[in-house]
């Protein structure tokens, strides 16, 4: 073994310095510096291995190319790609409490009833606690193992021996390796036992699910450290109570953004097929202030209802608050509808928001939230039946959306009746409407909210 080096680590982006330091200057958060242990490997130990010669890529023969592995759980497969990538290393991030071993356990319990040899490790739970959890889930019967081991040379052991076709460790920040000093969960541990388990996997070709919590600043190493490591990062978000959005954020096998959603219910995570349904109150857009639109997350269209709320300030400076959404682009299409609608924000509060706690960054929502905010703004009540689909221009202009049909089609389903959109995607070029809604193609901002002198300002 080489010999240990003292070091400070940032605990939430893992930057090193010889010194402690109050304020990381990379991630810019405070008191996240521990001071660990590491390696430093003898002088020799990073020469060349011969084994490892560069080859055409031409010759590179992939071999045999096994199937995916369904889950079972078809959300969780579309999330993804298409099931579980063989012998690929999946991080499941989220925060303590939202649903991770629940999921993780059901998929197991689902793979093991199809026949597939699956473990599950336990760094936090008992197998008490395990089994309990399974007889809540209604399938304490399958012939899933269970590990409760938090020491990583334990753990690589049994998964050598058993060479599962898929394990998940739950979670990556409670093992630990006996040959580094720190605490399980310090950022050279959870790094070190994450590469150790990552090569485990792809040597005896067995998929893996790494569980990450993630933390609020500094207490224990995030799944951040680890995202360059593994082939996806799958993330747990939670909107309103009681449902769950999963997310890929990052994946070598398939599409990102891609999304699935769940119900937290008394017998463990249901699946919501209707992900429109879900965030779109049946009054929605008859309000004053509410507008539709419909966004594309992932392969999957989407819509959802935009609120708004402009009320006069009783503040020196006008207050500017988002959720769900950018600050800036707020920023943004309140200016350009000073400029372009004649309307005047100096002296009220703005609030905009994602209705159902859902976080979008699609640029095609800009038109909805100018919608919203001219409604409230002017207290005129929008159509209860139309959705506005469309990024703004600086100069006004209603810019194109991508993947137009589809979220037509979605938008037709779900029983609007009108669009309003960009006049550079529509009439569409063999001039044919495929669907029964009535398509108000826009070219300005103005054309579609009536400028302020005319639809009387107040
Ligand atoms: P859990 O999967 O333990 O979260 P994590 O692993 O991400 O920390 O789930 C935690 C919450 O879910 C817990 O508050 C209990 C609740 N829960 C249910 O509501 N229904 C269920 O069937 C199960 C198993 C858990
Ligand atoms: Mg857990």
């Amino acid at each position: 073994m080489g010999k240990s080096k003292q070091i400070f680590i940032c605990q939430h982006c893992s930057y090193e310095s010889a010194k402690w330091l109050g304020k990381c200057p990379e991630c810019r958060h405070w008191n996240t510096f521990v001071e660990e242990a590491v390696e430093k490997s003898p002088a020799g130990a990073s020469r060349s291995r011969a084994d490892a010669s560069p080859q055409p890529l031409s010759r590179i023969e992939i071999g045999e190319q096994s199937e995916r592995i369904l889950t079972g759980i078809s959300e969780l497969d579309r999330v993804l790609g298409g099931g579980i990538f063989p012998a690929s290393v999946i991080l499941l991030a989220g925060e303590p409490g939202i649903g991770k071993s629940t999921l993780m356990l059901q998929m197991l319990l689902n793979l093991a009833s199809r026949g597939q040899s699956v473990i599950y490790v336990s760094g936090e739970e008992s197998l008490q606690q395990v089994k309990l959890r399974a007889r809540r889930l209604g399938n304490a019967t399958q012939p899933l193992l269970v590990l409760a081991e938090t020491q990583l040379e334990d753990i690589l052991y049994h998964l050598e021996q058993l060479r599962p076709s898929v394990a998940v460790v739950d979670s990556i920040q409670a093992v630990y390796t006996t040959e580094l000093s720190g605490a399980p969960g310090n950022v050279s541990q959870v790094r070190e036992c994450a590469a150790r388990l990552f090569q485990c996997a792809k040597t005896q070709k067995f998929s893996l699910f790494l569980v990450g919590h993630v933390t609020k600043e500094g207490a224990i190493a995030g799944p951040k450290v680890l995202e360059h490591l593994v082939d996806a990062v799958v993330t747990f978000e939670n909107t309103h109570q009681p449902y769950r959005i999963v997310r890929a954020t990052k994946n070598r096998f398939g599409a990102t953004n891609e999304l699935g959603a769940f119900e937290m219910g008394n017998n463990g995570l249901v699946e919501v097929a209707n992900l429109s349904g879900l965030f779109l109150s049946p009054e929605c857009s008859s309000h004053t202030g509410n507008s539709a639109v419909c966004t594309y997350e992932g392969s999957r269209p989407l819509l959802v209802e935009v609120q708004a709320l402009v009320s006069r300030s009783h503040y020196g400076t006008p207050q500017r608050t988002v959720s769900g959404f950018d600050y800036r682009r707020l920023a943004l299409i309140l200016a350009v509808m000073e400029r372009y609608l004649g309307l005047d924000f100096g002296i009220h509060d703005v609030f905009v928001k994602i209705a159902g706690g859902f976080r979008i960054d699609d640029p095609a929502l800009d038109l909805a939230v100018a919608a919203a905010l001219y409604s409230s703004r002017q207290d005129y009540p929008l159509d209860g039946h139309t959705v506005y689909l469309g990024e703004l221009g600086l100069g006004g202009e209603v810019r194109p959306v991508v993947h137009l049909e589809a979220r037509l089609q979605e938008i037709q389903k779900m029983g609007f009746q009108r669009v309003v959109l960009s006049a550079h995607q529509w009439p569409p070029a063999n001039r044919k409407n495929p669907f029964s809604l009535q398509i108000n193609p826009v070219k300005q901002i103005s054309g579609v909210l009536p400028p302020a002198a005319s639809s009387g300002r107040r």
